[in-house]
């Protein structure tokens, strides 16, 4: 199965987030913290790269919460101010606040001394879609939002959201494009809902997301769909077979609706039905995920 996604008009959306990047004091960066490596996309660690950054892991309430703490940690040794965060209820924005501050402290400092106060620090969004970006802006904004008109010295066009007194969101957020060139990437992005679903296989979905979900959770799929998750005499497929019998995913004549029963895993995962999971961790031996973004990061700078 081949992932494939988002066409040419990219590289203009990457061109339009270099130029707004000049605007901006911090870069505040959303990943999905079910797959906090192959949601993040590394242009923008080139594209910020004199910026102070913030990273947030969205949606950290559909993940494992163990290994979203073992995440924090691998970004916070790379320099980034990290908050776990649930754009949808609010839980977490607090702790944005406080990272979006201290990134920008030396920065707040630097202009004291010049003898600039108040200056509001400036803010912008970047994530692959789907990521949560509206949603968080719309929470960390919350009742406050108030744009701000055009500014001199401002792009024409440029809008402002005040946060408070001391921060400025540019409210067109940054979108860049998940990098596939790992299959492993395209794969875990597809589970997460943010490909297309029609160009791809459903049972071949299923069948991979449990064979991991078996690997790193056993039980949670027979806790589940009360099936055994792995017999002596599996051929490929069997499971999926297995939960179409016990959910009544039959077509006319008694044969297994696999497709089906492919969808019902599938939307259970994405509803956190099945449990709260974790799609990827930090490799025990940190270079390997260091050298899959350096890798990356190697290949964009090539682009
Ligand atoms: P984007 O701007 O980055 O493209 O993403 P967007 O905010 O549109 O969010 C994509 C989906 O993710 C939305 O669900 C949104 O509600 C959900 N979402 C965003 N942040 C969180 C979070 O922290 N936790 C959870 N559980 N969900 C989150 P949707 O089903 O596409 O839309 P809707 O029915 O919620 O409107």
């Amino acid at each position: 199965m081949q992932y494939q996604w988002y066409p040419g008009h990219m590289a203009k959306a990457k061109r339009q987030m270099q130029e707004d990047i000049k605007l901006i004091d911090v870069v505040v960066e959303l990943v999905d913290a079910r797959i906090p490596l192959s949601s993040k996309n590394p242009d923008v660690d080139v594209l910020a790269k004199d910026k102070s950054r913030v990273l947030i892991l969205n949606k950290a309430d559909m993940a494992d919460p163990a290994v979203t703490a073992l995440w924090k940690a691998w970004y916070e040794k790379r320099k980034f101010f990290v908050a776990e965060v649930n754009s949808r209820s609010g839980s977490g924005l607090k702790a944005v606040q406080d990272c979006i501050n201290e990134a920008c402290r030396e920065k707040i400092e630097r202009d004291r001394r010049r003898g600039i106060l108040n200056r509001p620090i400036r803010a912008m969004i970047v994530g692959i879609p789907n990521v949560g970006k509206s949603t968080f802006i719309n929470s960390f904004a919350g009742k406050a939002i108030a744009k701000t008109g055009n500014k001199p010295g401002v792009t024409k066009g440029k809008q402002w959201i005040k946060l408070n007194k001391n921060v400025e969101l540019l409210d067109t957020p940054g979108i860049l494009w998940p990098k596939f060139e790992a299959v492993e990437v395209g794969k875990r992005i597809s589970w997460i809902g943010s490909i297309n679903d029609d160009i791809l296989v459903p049972e071949e979905m299923a069948n991979d997301l449990m064979a991991y979900i078996i690997s790193e959770y056993p039980g949670l799929l027979n806790g589940k769909y009360g099936v055994e998750e792995v017999s002596p005499e599996d051929k490929p497929g069997a499971l999926l077979d297995r939960i179409a019998v016990k959910r009544g995913c039959l077509k006319k004549g008694g044969e297994t609706d696999t497709e089906r029963a492919a969808n019902l895993v599938l939307d259970d995962f994405r509803g956190v039905k099945i449990g709260r999971i974790s799609l990827e961790r930090p490799a025990s031996d940190e270079t390997d995920n260091a050298s899959q973004s350096e890798k990356i990061g190697a290949e964009n700078k090539a682009d």
